[in-house]
């Protein structure tokens, strides 16, 4: 009866519904035989609970919505049961409207399958070729000797697979598999427990939530089990474990080199979460849900990872009650596992992160100082500086150059004329030609392929002016380059001028030392935090910018569905390919010192980090201006320095909590009560500072912890954004013994004379402050803005 009414009422309410929203409902995106599956979250387990209590418990909330047993029990999809508390169900808006209001109830996330992406960006390069996949500092043999090349310590990846034949994650002479380690090797398509091994020690996968979304797997698509079709997982579980690979192959007779990843002894354990999207191609890309992300970080704790990494973030920032992955991570902090992730790949706009929690470690994305040298040579003699792996050359002579506007054909829009988009070019007046593009809309690799397809016999891929400075070294199929905006409009310039111009684009090579690097990848996404805006963000960046690493070989180099190549090594940019490199440092400070929190390997990675790039000037941006903490975070990471830091300044899970309770945020924990007189958020004990809106004054507090020699004196120096002036006290602290704590507080107020009139409203300014013993510098990034 009761179901009766439910029915009528719904039918009345479509009949008065405008015809307007009637048509917006029912023209959603989502496939026909999508229900909607919501995440119900309630913090911790209270108390010690046998599984068949949790999942008990989390029955009789579905039962006191439902209308049947039958209908909770078939409802549920996952039971979050070892660490995170909570549950994804198939429910109706009004039965999770109904179950936020409860109190024990944190937060009720509804699944949404453009919510998180990976952060690679849609490049797709290839080359096999010399060496460096990590930042040149992580190669410091002495770092890896210390911290016996990560042995033992266990990094999770949530990701979209492995590709486990891979010679990079081979286990020869390494040890049997650590005790502590609990999880599995999970049976699937070509996939059984024979690809596990003692590098790839477990491997799962995770997709109710997906399939809940799409319905069953389509499985020519993506494999059913933890192998990857893709690409991305390959690439990033060998950027953080892969194990030193010689004369790694070379497609097109590219120098062979060597492939390593940053940890190359430490164990890998795969968590496939992201899955290929139905009806997209290749090209198309994985999605992530978060009911499935959270079902593999509770997993991944109770399996045993000492680190997580995690390239995927939300498309737009969401608050932490609202964010699978920030939850996630919290329980994750709790058992002292380290959580990196990508900072995101929707830069240079500013407030543009995902991953803006405190208790994870956020990462940009940088270059290093490889360059793939392919100049392009004018018919007027003069050089320019390109980029490419293409494998492809040109005879040695000088072809007829052209901009793609000028060989377009006749229906296509002046304002994208230059951007060969597919099918845009005319074979009639491309053939035998070398053809300029610009950037823009459509893939750098697909406007190659449109020149190809239109009897091109030469590509030049023109930054925007977005882009700058940044080349991405792609695999084109055919003689190719890519130049920067500026040398573009020189092109465009003789194009433009000559009578008959002619161009030769010379043969791809490594070049190693280039200048200026580090530099900021224009696509890093950028502070400030508007989540937390007391929290600076990103704190560190790392290299993603054409980073060589391996590949799965169901996949080919740039995953067009005309590429048929297989490789077993590829080159990708993105901020997910900078996560790993910071969590393979992370592994290696834990194995160096395993009693250290996750915030204290945080501290010791951001207060070392890099300032300077190899010209010994200020890291820049891609355009070449100087780059600032909300790109760079505190620099760009040094894990040798790392390793002996210094001061650290921790935190633990408690004040995580507490930091929530004053910042505004929704508490994620409901067995903790935020007590009357939390502490103020900009006293979270964080090795940087953030004071959004100053007006007047403000004082932190900070506690550092002596991790260095047992007799030390630190100096404090400070410069200060201008117009601010900063304080600090007291100036000097002395320790006489290791794991000592001193405090000191940090006043931030106008200058004299200042107001906040003369100070561009919401404008950051930066400093620093350093605290030093003549060998440790302990540096931390501020940003100010005033109100
Ligand atoms: C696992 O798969 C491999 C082929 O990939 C096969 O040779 C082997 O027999 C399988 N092992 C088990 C235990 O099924
Ligand atoms: C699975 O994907 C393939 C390749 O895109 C497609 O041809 C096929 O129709 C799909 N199968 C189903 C059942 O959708
Ligand atoms: C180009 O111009 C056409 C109209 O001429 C317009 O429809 C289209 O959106 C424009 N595209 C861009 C990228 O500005
Ligand atoms: C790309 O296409 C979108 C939508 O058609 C348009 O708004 C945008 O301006 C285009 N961007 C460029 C650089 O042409
Ligand atoms: C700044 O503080 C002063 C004094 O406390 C107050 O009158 C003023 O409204 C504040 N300005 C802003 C923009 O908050």
């Amino acid at each position: 009866m009761e179901n009766l009414l439910h029915r009528l009422s719904f039918f009345l309410l479509i009949l008065l519904l405008p015809p307007s929203l009637l048509q917006a409902s029912s023209s959603s995106s989502s496939p026909s035989h999508h229900k909607q599956v919501y995440i119900v979250y309630f913090g911790e387990h209270s108390g010690v609970r046998t599984f068949q209590e949790i999942e008990a418990s989390h029955h009789s909330y579905l039962l006191s919505v439902k209308e049947t047993e039958e209908d909770a029990r078939t409802s549920l999809v996952y039971s979050y049961k070892n660490s995170i508390n909570g549950f994804a169900a198939f429910l109706t808006p009004h039965e999770a409207d109904r179950l936020s209001e409860m109190e024990e109830v944190v937060s009720v996330i509804r699944s949404d399958p453009r919510k998180y992406s990976m952060h690679t960006t849609r490049s797709w390069e290839f080359a096999g070729l010399r060496e460096t996949t990590t930042g040149k500092n992580l190669e410091k043999e002495d770092l890896l000797i210390k911290s016996r090349y990560g042995k033992d310590v266990i990094v999770g990846m949530l990701d979209n697979g492995v590709w486990p034949e891979s010679r990079s994650f081979n286990d020869e002479r390494m040890g049997p598999i650590p005790h502590s380690w609990k999880g599995v090797c999970q049976f699937g398509d070509s996939f059984n427990s024979s690809h596990c091994n003692r590098k790839i020690i477990g491997a799962r996968y995770y997709i109710k939530g997906y399939e809940a979304y799409y319905g069953p797997l389509n499985r020519t698509l993506d494999y059913l089990s933890p192998r990857d079709m893709d690409g991305h997982g390959t690439h990033t579980s060998s950027t953080v474990g892969g194990r030193r690979v010689n004369s790694v192959s070379a497609l097109g007779g590219f120098a062979s080199g060597t492939a390593s990843g940053g940890a190359p002894l430490a164990r890998l354990a795969i968590y496939k979460v992201c899955w290929a999207i139905p009806g997209q191609g290749k090209e198309g890309g994985n999605t992530c849900f978060e009911e499935d992300m959270l079902a593999a970080i509770d997993d991944a704790i109770a399996d045993g990872v000492d680190v997580l990494s995690i390239s995927i973030g939300t498309r737009v920032p969401v608050g932490y009650d609202e964010d699978g992955i920030a939850i996630g991570a919290l329980h994750a902090i709790k058992k002292n596992i380290v959580v990196a992730c990508s900072a995101g790949n929707s830069g240079p706009a500013p407030s543009t992160l995902s991953n803006p929690a405190p208790w994870i470690i956020t990462i940009g994305a940088s270059s290093v100082d490889r360059k793939f040298s392919a100049p392009v040579v004018l018919g007027n003699g003069v050089k320019i500086m390109g980029q490419t792996v293409t494998p492809y050359k040109l005879e040695k002579k000088l072809y007829p150059l052209v901009y793609a506007a000028q060989v377009t054909n006749s229906d296509v829009p002046n304002n994208i004329s230059g951007q060969c988009l597919p099918g845009s070019l005319s074979p009639e007046k491309a053939k035998g030609k070398i053809v300029l593009c610009l950037r823009g809309n459509g893939t750098r690799v697909g406007k190659g392929m449109e020149v190809k397809r239109a009897g091109g016999i030469g590509f030049i891929l023109g930054n925007s002016k977005a882009n700058g400075d940044e080349l991405a070294a792609d695999a084109h199929l055919l003689p190719a380059t890519a130049v920067n905006y500026g040398d573009a409009l020189k092109i465009l310039n003789y194009i433009e001028s000559a009578k008959a111009p002619k161009a030769h684009i010379e043969r791809a090579k490594t070049v190693l030392g280039a200048q200026p690097a580090p530099f900021m990848a224009a696509f890093s996404s950028r502070g400030p935090n508007t989540i937390s805006p007391d929290i600076l963000k990103p704190d560190i960046t790392a290299p993603g910018l054409n980073i060589l690493a391996a590949w799965s070989e169901a996949s080919s180099p740039t995953k067009m569905a005309e590429d048929h190549r297989v490789v077993k090594y590829n080159i990708l940019s993105g901020t997910s390919m900078s996560c790993p490199h910071v969590a393979a440092a992370s592994a290696l400070l834990k194995a160096i010192h395993p009693s250290w929190s996750s915030a204290a390997i945080r501290s010791a990675l951001i207060t070392s980090a890099g300032l300077n790039n190899n010209e010994h000037n200020l890291i820049t941006d891609a355009s070449g201006n100087s780059a600032d903490p909300f790109q760079f975070g505190s620099g760009h990471f040094r894990p040798t320095k790392a390793a002996d830091p210094g001061l650290v300044y921790d935190a633990s899970y408690k004040d995580y909590l507490l930091f929530l309770c004053s910042s505004g945020s929704k508490s994620l924990d409901s067995s903790f009560k935020c007590p009357k007189n939390s502490p103020s958020p900009v006293n979270l004990n964080y090795p940087s500072l953030a004071i959004p809106k100053l007006n007047g004054s403000v004082s932190a507090i900070r506690t550092v912890t002596n991790v260095g020699g047992s007799n030390s004196v630190y100096f404090v120096s400070v410069k200060p954004p201008p117009g601010i002036s900063v304080k600090v006290s007291p100036p000097i602290l002395f320790f006489n013994r290791a794991g000592q704590k001193k405090s000191f507080t940090i006043t931030v107020k106008l200058d004299n004379g200042i107001t906040a009139d003369s100070i561009e409203k919401d404008k950051y300014a930066f400093g620093w402050y350093t605290w030093s013993d003549g060998i440790h510098n302990v540096r931390s990034p501020m940003a100010v803005s005033v109100a």
